[in-house]
């Protein structure tokens, strides 16, 4: 189970962490993200309802929510998940940074979504990263993480 703190996130901490998203590479730099930011313990409940595995979010800090353009075909969605993966990335390094832990919802009732985050009807949410800092335990590398092991992964020359 994610853990948080009551503390909250300092503004320019949250600041930060938003800059590094928006500074994410995309393919051609198309830039296909906006961030909402929440705060607010009653929204950030009724945010948690928007996917049975979004639990985490209600006891988050803060939860930046990615609003990103409905894809007109395939092609565009694959870039699309491609470059939220990038600014994802980013988001969870500058946390990490800061000794703030994260973890990924999906979203799966965009009517609530739109309808607690306000955004325009060509866009819809595809993830939320809930934001705060560990309750059980300070931010650290894992020694043993739960990963294939790394002559599992990586392939030199060939596969
Ligand atoms: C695209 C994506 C969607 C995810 N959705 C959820 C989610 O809905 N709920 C959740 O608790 N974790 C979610 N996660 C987190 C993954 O389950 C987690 O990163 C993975 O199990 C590895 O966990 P660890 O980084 O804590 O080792 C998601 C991760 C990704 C990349």
């Amino acid at each position: 189970m994610r853990a948080y703190t009551d503390e909250p996130i300092a503004r320019d901490r949250l600041d930060q962490i938003l800059e590094a998203g928006r500074r994410s590479p995309s393919s051609r730099n198309w830039q296909p993200w906006d961030f909402v930011v929440v705060t607010d313990r009653e929204q950030l409940r009724e945010l948690s309802s928007v996917w049975r595995g979004a639990g985490h979010v209600a006891r988050s800090a803060a939860t930046i929510a990615l609003v990103a353009p409905v894809p007109d075909d395939g092609k565009q969605r694959d870039r699309l998940q491609y470059d939220l993966g990038q600014a994802t990335m980013s988001i969870l390094l500058a946390a990490a940074d800061l000794g703030i832990g994260s973890g990924h919802a999906a979203v799966a009732d965009q009517r609530l979504a739109a309808k607690i985050l306000g955004f325009p009807a060509d866009k819809f949410c595809a993830y939320l990263i809930a934001l705060g800092y560990p309750a059980d335990r300070a931010l650290a590398p894992i020694r043993v993480p739960a990963r294939r092991s790394f002559d599992a992964v990586v392939h030199w020359g060939s596969w």
